[in-house]
Parts: C-alpha cells; structure tokens; sequence
C-alpha cells in the first residue's frame, strides 16, 4: 500500500511517518523544507501544497493508494490573523489534494480538529459543528470538501495533540510545562477550559485501524480522560518529580483572548472502541511513555 503523508515536518505528520513505516507500509512523507523526520531509510520529498501543478506531478510520480492529510495552518491565532493565508492552505491545498487523489482513486483520510465543534463537548461524530474561531471554519471548510469528493474517505478528529518530541520538532504542551519547570519558571495554567488530549501514539494507531477497514466514516481519535490544562500539568509534575508550587491555577480570562476557544471541548470516542476497536492510553500512562519512562 502506497501511503502519501502531508504534513510530514509537523508534530502529527513525524510520528505517524514513523509509525506507519514501522508498521511496514509504503510511505511517502511530504511537507515543507528539508526532512525533518529523525530515520533515514524512510524517504521525503518537499511539496508545496499550494502549487496545484506540484501535487499532480507528485501523485502521477507515486500512483498512491492512500493520501493522510495532516499539513495545516494549525494556529488558531495565526489563522485569525491572515485569514486568506489559512482558506489557501487548510482548504485550497485540500482541494488540490482531493482533485490529485480522484486520479487515482486513491482513499483520503483527513485529519481534522474538535475545534469544528462549539461550547457542550466531549462531542461525538453526530454532534453538530459549531467552529468558534476561523481556524475551526477553515478545517470545517476542509471537511465538506473531502466528504463531498466522491472519493473513499474518512474525517478522523484529534484534541489538543501530545506525545514525544525530538529536535527538529515543534513541543506539545507536556514538553513546555517540563522545560518552564526545569529552568525554575513559574506558570500560569488554565482551570477552566477541558479537554479530552490525544496521545499521539494513539491518533497513530487509531488510522493503523482504519486503514485495515472499508468505510466511509468520521472517527474520534482522542483519550479518555476529561482534564483542564491544570491538571494536565499536575500529572506531568507527578510523573517527573517536578516542583508543584512553581504551577499557579488561573481562569481562562486572565489571558487576553485572540480567539474564541470551547471552555468545554474534547471528544467522545465510543464509536472508535467500538467498531475499531481503538483504545487509548490513559493520560498518565502517555506522559511516562512521552518522556521515555516505563508505563
Ligand atoms: N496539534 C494539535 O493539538 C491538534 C489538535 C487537533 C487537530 N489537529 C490537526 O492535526 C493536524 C496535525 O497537527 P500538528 O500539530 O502536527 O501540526 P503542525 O505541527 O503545525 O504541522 C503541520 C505541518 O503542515 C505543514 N504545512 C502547512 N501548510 C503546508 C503547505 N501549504 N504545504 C506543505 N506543507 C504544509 C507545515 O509545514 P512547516 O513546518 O513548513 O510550516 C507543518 O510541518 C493538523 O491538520 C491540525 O489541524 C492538531
């Protein structure tokens, strides 16, 4: 199976090139720049996604089975700020993406957010979208545009995504909390805004599952436990030794806000265990493994 990954240099778009190359599939990263992944044997190839003419060529070079398409504007600030520049890169780049895969019949999986969704969470795949902000509207955009290709396809959700991190990529929150700690930073935390945070070994897994199914369905890829960022880090001070009394608890509106973000989002992912049988790790568990610690 011939697998094209975007995304390749980000968070999401490494780990999974890992893990699907490690799960002995045929994959063929993308993303901007030089190769950020830390292997050598697997291959990459910068692609803009914006240069239409660049994608074609890339799949007619490739003939791909299946497209995972992590590359985003994922800053919802950013987003908000250069607004042309998030429609051309969450949702023209899509575009291209879905018109190049159609050549080939190829399956698209797309890789989405709970920020589609509004105030009320944890959501479920039936729940109606509500974007607060313009990023949540642009991947919502994105969204319509691969359900509506005709192609085999599948919108898979994560939430506020965290796992291990290696030079050349961008920290997850756990890593920030660790590095402000180490360093004998004080932090301000939010109590009131709750999540359901994704391990990103699990997202990981959660496409192996889907890969190994025919259906066109949306899927929740996200953990289990409902935490505010306090507690996330909390459990990172736990896990690490690390001093508790340098974390100060504070409400969201101490913050200056850019945007609008759900106090209460995240994601149910009852039809994940159920007909994929996905099953998360437990938030805890996630930062030992993240931090390279026995389970
Ligand atoms: N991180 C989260 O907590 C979270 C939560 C829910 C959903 N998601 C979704 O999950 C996906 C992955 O998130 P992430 O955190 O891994 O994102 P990320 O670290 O920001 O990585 C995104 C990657 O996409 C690349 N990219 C963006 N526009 C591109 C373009 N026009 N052409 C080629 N490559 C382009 C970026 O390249 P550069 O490195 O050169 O900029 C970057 O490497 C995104 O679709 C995001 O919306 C993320």
């Amino acid at each position: 199976m011939k697998l094209i990954i975007t995304g390749a240099n980000g968070f999401l778009g490494q780990h999974l090139s890992l893990y699907m190359h490690n799960n002995k599939c045929d994959v063929y990263p993308v993303s901007r720049g030089p190769k950020r992944i830390p292997l050598s044997e697997i291959p990459y190839y910068p692609l803009e996604l914006t240069d239409k003419q660049a994608v074609l060529d890339f799949f007619a070079q490739i003939q791909p089975d299946v497209v995972i398409h992590t590359a985003a504007m994922s800053k919802p600030d950013e987003c908000f700020y250069d607004q042309e520049a998030c429609v051309l890169h969450n949702v023209t780049a899509t575009q291209y993406l879905v018109e190049a895969a159609k050549q080939f019949s190829a399956r698209f999986i797309y890789v989405s957010t709970d920020f589609i969704f509004g105030e009320g969470g944890p959501h479920s795949e039936l729940a109606l979208p509500n974007p607060l902000n313009f990023y949540g509207e642009s991947k919502l955009m994105a969204e319509k545009l691969v359900r509506s290709s005709g192609l085999r396809q599948n919108i898979v959700r994560p939430v506020f995504i965290y796992g291990s991190h290696w030079d050349g990529m961008r920290p997850s929150f756990i890593q920030w909390v660790r590095g402000k700690l180490e360093a004998n930073q004080p932090i301000k935390v939010v109590t009131d805004q709750h999540r359901t945070p994704t391990f990103v070994d699990d997202i990981c897994k959660g496409i192996d599952l889907l890969l190994q199914r025919e259906t066109n369905e949306d899927f929740h890829f996200a953990g289990e436990d409902i935490l505010s960022p306090y507690e996330m880090a909390v459990i990172v001070v736990q896990v690490l030794g690390l001093n508790a009394a340098l974390i100060e608890p504070v409400t969201a509106d101490v913050f200056p806000e850019i945007v609008r973000r759900a106090k209460d989002s995240g994601l149910k992912i009852d039809k994940a265990k159920a007909i994929l049988g996905y099953q998360p790790h437990g938030f805890a568990e996630a930062v030992r493994l993240s931090f390279g610690l026995k389970p």
